[in-house]
């Protein structure tokens, strides 16, 4: 287990810091580029409440709108655009994900003549890795992808029918402003697939991951339960704060580079569900929560010690033995009806993607990233067959 960590965002954590944004905006520019999404910070009143503590503060700025849920390279070309000639020199993202996404590679694109495709990992001999961009303040309204606080942008090539990611230390936020007040307004889907996202960036590295990581484990797993305890309750009642805190913390956890580091594993799930959303333009971790209980049945085959682990742990079940397959499979079956209770879909057909073009999925999920033997890395490296026989 070797490792290096170094996470330099500011985590500035809970209900109402967004009130301090023009303070934390202060410390690194003069004039913002304020990205946001669909429209949903400006029918909830977050934007305004945004804009008020900027201008308190004497920060001025400029727009960039419109960010589509799986965020689209045409919408990063245009706010780096803007950015440039509205003369920005910070950027903030007050969004979900897929703002928060764009808003990194803005900031990276900003400083680069090229196209910032180029930056985006889809099997090119030579990518761009961005070294320097403006600095970036993440503002989060859902909780799901823990992109306020680590190195990882995802972006879509709507032309190539490409969806893939960037990874650089540059793209670290400088400061993450972490408000689980503004999460209260996500609906009941959204916060379900937030909270099967986040699972699974940890079931990712618990499952993929080196042995003889005791203590990622248990992250791992109290990450699992603390979002099986309190995500039903945010879905039940969006108000409950104590319950939004709760998820939107567990959101960071996973995915900061803390509860995973030194497992050094692959994350199949995420590679094989961002070809369908490619394809699909479906949410993120509706495909997730479809494709990780096959993967997991797939993968105990190979590696069931874990998976009853993972049985007894998660959910008190009492295996015969460490290799008690049975167990490892009502393991996966009682996550999976765990995800179908909280509303998510289990199987292609509920997202009207059926079987024709499960082989082109397959190629081009190893076209993005495959390892020396040409499989897509994980617990057991995937072949072609294999991510054809998961998704069937
Ligand atoms: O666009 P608006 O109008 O803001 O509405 C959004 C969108 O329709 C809505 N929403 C967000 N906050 C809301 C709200 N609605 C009401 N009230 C609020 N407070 O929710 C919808 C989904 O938003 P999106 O940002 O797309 O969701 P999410 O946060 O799940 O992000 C998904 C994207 O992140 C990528 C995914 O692949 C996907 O493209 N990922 C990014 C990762 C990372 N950077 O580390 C890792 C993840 O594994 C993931 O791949
Ligand atoms: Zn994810």
């Amino acid at each position: 287990m070797n490792f290096e960590f170094h996470n330099p965002t500011r985590l500035i954590f809970g209900a109402g810091t967004l009130s301090r944004l023009g303070e934390v905006a202060r410390k690194h520019g003069r004039k913002a580029l304020i990205v946001t999404g669909g429209g949903s910070v400006k029918r909830n009143g977050t934007f305004d409440r945004a804009v008020a503590s900027l201008k308190a503060a004497g920060i001025a700025f400029a727009e960039c709108d419109g960010v589509e849920p799986n965020p689209r390279i045409a919408t990063v070309r245009r706010g780096a655009w803007i950015a440039r000639e509205e003369g920005c020199d910070v950027i903030i993202a007050l969004g979900g994900g897929s703002t928060m996404d764009a808003s990194k590679v803005m900031a990276a694109a900003f400083y680069y003549d090229g196209d910032p495709w180029d930056m985006i990992y889809h099997g090119q001999p030579d990518p761009h890795i961005p070294t320097r961009t403006l600095p970036i303040i993440t503002v989060p309204t859902l909780a799901a992808t823990g992109s306020e606080m680590n190195m990882e942008a995802v972006i879509s090539n709507e032309e190539t029918k490409e969806k893939s990611f960037v990874q650089a230390e540059g793209l670290y936020p400088r400061a993450a402003l972490v408000d689980p007040e503004l999460t209260m307004s996500v609906p009941k889907n959204q916060t379900a697939y937030g909270v099967c996202d986040l699972i699974t960036h940890v079931t990712e590295g618990y499952f993929n991951g080196v042995d003889g990581t005791p203590i990622q484990d248990r992250f791992a797993e109290g990450v699992i339960l603390t979002a099986m305890e309190w995500g039903p309750r945010a879905i039940a009642d969006g108000n409950d704060l104590e319950a939004r805190t709760q998820v939107q913390w567990a959101s960071i956890v996973a995915l900061n580079g803390w509860a995973n580091a030194g497992t050094n594993g692959g994350y199949p799930v995420h590679m094989i569900e961002h070809t369908l959303s490619a394809y699909h333009d479906i949410t993120h971790a509706a495909g997730l929560a479809v494709v990780n209980p096959f993967w997991m049945r797939f993968a105990a085959g190979h590696r069931a010690e874990k998976f009853v682990q993972f049985a007894e742990r998660i959910f008190g079940l009492k295996a015969k033995g460490p290799k008690d397959l049975d167990c490892a499979l009502q393991g996966i079956d009682r996550f999976e009806a765990f995800l179908k209770s909280i509303g998510c879909p289990t199987r292609l057909s509920e997202l009207n993607i059926d079987d024709t073009l499960i082989m082109r999925y397959a190629q081009d999920t190893l076209r993005i990233i495959h390892d020396e033997n040409g499989n897509l890395p994980g617990r057991p490296p995937m072949s072609k067959e294999d991510i054809v026989r998961v998704l069937q």
